[in-house]
């Protein structure tokens, strides 16, 4: 896409020295100035926030999302059977589906807490591929091309209203995860709030599940199941590329 300079705008914010509100959009300069208010406005309190605004030099754009597809459980436990099910359809070992599952659980660093992006996992030898498993690997650099449009068409799809403010930038890190190789995607929030969880891939779609975790849990993450041959592609896609969507 190279008819109108376009730009990529991070915010990042901390707390007593903890993450805890990212967000970023891709546009035109125009509507910068409009979006850093946004953006500033979105954590309800930090010590620290950093925005960050980057003259892309060209865009990708991918024309659909990933499908969407929810279901509802009774029970964690047939929750995250489904989820491995899933898993398994999507190319990967049910025993790495299993280790993926429990090292969310417990927390996927070294230290047992939360992971600072996502974990890399071999599908089939369940081996962790990530140069730092403290940090883990970050998709950025992905947005739709029409944030508002894309919204109503949810709630005309009968998505609640009180979803929108994860599913979209949920869904467009999904979708350019699976453009960029990756095999299948495991996630739940670290937002102790929020029990919904999803699996991702090529075969499958954007399958949300909840319950992924219980309620009151501040444990989160997200596994990117790779194979390893293609690693280094995947990782820089998933960091440097710059990813439009037009369409759900
Ligand atoms: N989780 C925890 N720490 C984070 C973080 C995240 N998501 N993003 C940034 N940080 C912290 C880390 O300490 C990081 O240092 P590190 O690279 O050693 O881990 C530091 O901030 C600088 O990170 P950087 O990558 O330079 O941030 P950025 O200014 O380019 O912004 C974000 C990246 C914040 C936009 C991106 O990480 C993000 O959160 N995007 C939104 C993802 C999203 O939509 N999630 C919702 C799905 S429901
Ligand atoms: P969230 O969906 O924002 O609650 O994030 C859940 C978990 O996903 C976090 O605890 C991180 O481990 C990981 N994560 C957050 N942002 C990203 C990102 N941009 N790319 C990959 N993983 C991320």
């Amino acid at each position: 896409m190279n008819s109108k300079e376009l730009y990529s705008v991070r915010m990042r914010a901390s707390f007593l020295g903890q993450h805890i509100s990212g967000a970023e959009r891709i546009l035109q300069k125009e509507d910068i100035p409009k979006v850093l208010l946004e953006l500033y406005k979105r954590p309800s309190k930090f010590d620290e926030l950093v925005l960050t605004i980057e003259k892309l030099s060209s865009v990708k754009v991918i024309e659909k999302a990933l499908s969407i597809y929810s279901y509802d459980f009774k029970s964690l436990e047939d929750a995250r059977k489904f989820a491995i099910e899933l898993l398994e359809k999507s190319g990967v070992s049910q025993s790495c589906a299993k280790f993926a599952i429990e090292l969310l659980s417990r927390g996927a660093s070294p230290d047992f807490k939360n992971m600072r992006g996502a974990a890399l996992m071999d599908p089939q030898s369940c081996k962790r591929l990530e140069k730092d498993p403290f940090r883990g690997v970050r998709t950025v650099k992905v947005d739709w091309l029409s944030r508002s449009e894309i919204k109503k068409t949810l709630l005309k799809r009968s998505i609640k209203r009180e979803y929108l403010k994860r599913l979209p930038d949920a869904l467009a890190l999904a979708t350019k995860n699976i453009h960029c190789g990756v095999l299948a995607e495991l996630c739940w929030s670290d937002d102790p709030e929020y029990e919904t969880g999803y699996i991702a891939s090529p075969l499958l779609g954007y399958v949300r599940i909840k319950p992924m975790k219980q309620k009151g849990d501040p444990k989160g993450g997200r596994v990117y199941f790779v194979s390893k041959e293609k690693l280094e592609d995947i990782v820089s896609c998933l960091e440097k590329l710059p990813i439009l969507i037009k369409s759900l």
